[in-house]
């Protein structure tokens, strides 16, 4: 089935054989598109945050591209018609599984400056020194997507610079504006002011409206050196100029060699087994694999499906392993250049039995009771996208600027927002933050180091073969949106649909409280309050890129319902 939502008109021209791949006559027209939350397939599917970027990947494979290059040009749209997250001037991690059967981890996090120090967000009294990490040039990390677009291209099938057009010519000609986007663009108005040193695209005299089309020149320009220069048309010459420019009138510390250091590092994945499926997931620096390993591994020897979907003792269950395995993250989990992560000690099978020891069912554990660790405050900002392909690629991408519009700081003259990732470290080791959270001393801030990150890319794999691909945005709640998405569908046997839409819970040890979203239903919480639990309602939790392997071979794309995000495929 195909739901189809009619944005902004009723007609949606598309040229079978098109000359410009964006464009009122190309296949993906700006101006005038449509938006699929589901489509199922043969030959190729993508899943992101965006309808025009999931549209423009689906060609890149229709004109020869396999999911990587997919994944590339969807990246590239993303950073242009998604800049809430979708980046150039921020990081991410991919996971793939390429035609040949090999699994592959790609980290492309941002850095911390050679310039940065462990207490640069303290003052002189050791307070921290609020929004710093956060907000305008000091928040802001080396970028790494540009360098690990490059490195994906490694595995794909067509030049670089077709994979680039489509986002430089969405930023030179334009894109409508949703209503919700118009709003977004809106609420940063006061942001864009104070953390600005020079007009953007970004800004206004008066209010965005859906409909308005939003030309982004300089971004083109910046892509445009990057069509023909490569990396170095970002890290090196006139773009990282303008970088280094940009940090001195705002008191930045980013540097030329920074730019020029960067390096995006393949790693190898961190993969496990769960009831006969293989979990392909993301290593350190993203505490995201081994979060869903812990998470995974404690419930699988459980009486989930007696429990049953969303019963409060399946939720209950859950949660316990969400909390335990929070506390480790808090405690053990950093960059593993820089520090010694016990990555097989956390995920040993006789450990997480041991960690599940004190768990009974029916009545709520105790954060206090259970091991102390340290917490650190992330953002939600994050955007994830999914491509599969027939040949039998599959690649999960998530990618952030950690806040929505990062550190709000767009790089005069070149048209990208940098990121605030420096707030994924612990700005103060040992003591709580602006959030209420604390952070480990394995996560504290050193040069050229890479913050902590939940951000959980997956695929998982049937009798060696892609099953599942999957992924969200969401700060902390990644792995557990993650893990109850791939529950849903292994152990509860929900349609995919319904695993990605149906309300999600999350624990993560510090605050001991199950939040919920509000669609939540009501006689699980009560359920769950009874057995000694707090519960707070909140807002969205995660939205969830998936990409199924049906048993006929079809792929099945879903597009999570919190945004506007949009599936395609042919
Ligand atoms: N900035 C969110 C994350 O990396 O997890």
């Amino acid at each position: 089935m195909r739901y189809t939502i009619l944005l902004l008109s009723v007609l949606f021209l598309q040229c079978s054989t098109p000359k410009n791949l964006v464009g009122p006559k190309g296949a993906v027209n700006p101006y005038q598109y449509t938006s699929s939350k589901k489509v199922v397939v043969q030959n190729g599917a993508v899943a992101s945050a965006h309808p025009l970027a999931s549209k423009v990947g689906m060609e890149i494979m229709r004109q020869g591209g396999n999911a990587f290059d997919a994944a590339i040009a969807t990246q590239l749209a993303l950073a242009v018609v998604y800049p809430t997250a979708g980046n150039i001037g921020g990081g991410g991690f991919l996971v793939a599984r390429r035609a040949s059967g090999e699994t592959v981890a790609l980290d492309y996090r941002e850095t911390a400056s050679s310039l940065a120090r462990r207490d640069m967000y303290l003052d002189a009294a050791g307070n921290v020194l609020q929004g710093k990490s956060l907000n305008g040039h000091l928040a802001a990390g080396v970028p790494g997507t540009i360098a690990g677009l490059f490195e994906t291209a490694k595995y794909g099938n067509l030049p670089f610079a077709k994979l680039i057009q489509p986002a430089i010519d969405l930023a030179e000609k334009g894109f409508v504006l949703t209503d919700r986007e118009a709003g977004s663009l809106n609420s940063i108005q006061a942001d864009l002011a104070k953390y600005n040193t020079v007009k953007n695209a970004f800004q206004k005299e008066s209010p965005w409206h859906g409909g308005d089309t939003l030309v982004q020149t300089d971004l083109a320009n910046t892509l445009k050196r990057v069509r023909d220069a490569g990396a170095a048309g970002f890290y090196e010459g006139k773009t990282a100029q303008l970088v280094i420019e940009e940090m001195s009138r705002g008191a930045g510390i980013i540097t030329l060699e920074d730019m020029k250091n960067y390096k995006a590092k393949w790693r190898e994945p961190h993969i496990f087994s769960y009831k006969g499926y293989t979990i392909v997931g993301m290593p350190m620096p993203s505490s995201g694999g081994i979060l869903l390993h812990q998470m995974m591994k404690m419930v699988e020897e459980k009486p989930l499906v007696t429990y049953g979907f969303q019963s409060p003792l399946a939720v209950q269950l859950m949660v316990e392993a969400e909390r335990r395995a929070y506390a480790d993250r808090a405690e053990h989990m950093g960059d593993a250049d820089f520090v010694k992560v016990p990555e097989k000690a956390l995920t040993d099978t006789a450990y997480l039995n041991q960690r599940m020891r004190d768990y009974k069912p029916g009545e709520a554990g105790s954060s206090q009771a259970t091991r102390p660790g340290k917490l650190t405050h992330e953002s939600e900002e994050t955007t994830h996208l999914c491509v599969i392909d027939a040949a039998g690629n599959a690649v999960s991408v998530t990618t952030t600027l950690n806040n929505s519009y990062g550190s709000k700081t767009v790089v005069g003259g070149a048209g990208f927002l940098l990121n605030d990732e420096m707030d994924d470290f612990s700005v103060k080791p040992g003591v709580p933050n602006l959030y209420g959270a604390v952070g480990g001393e394995a996560n504290a801030i050193a040069p050229g180091k890479r913050m902590l990150s939940s951000m959980t890319p997956t695929i998982v794999l049937k009798d060696g073969k892609p099953f599942l691909v999957v992924g969200t945005p969401g700060g902390t709640t990644i792995p557990t949106s993650v893990y109850q998405t791939i529950l849903n569908i292994i152990d509860f046997g929900l349609r995919t649909e319904d695993a990605v839409y149906k309300p999600k819970f999350h624990h993560q040890w510090l605050p001991d409280e199950i939040a919920v979203e509000k669609s939540f239903p009501t006689d699980v919480r009560t359920a769950l309050e009874k057995m000694g639990y707090k519960i707070t309602e909140r807002g969205s939790i995660g939205r969830v890129e998936a990409i199924k392997v049906l048993p006929n071979g079809s792929f099945e794309a879903v597009a999570d319902n919190r945004g506007d995000d949009a599936a395609e495929g042919w």
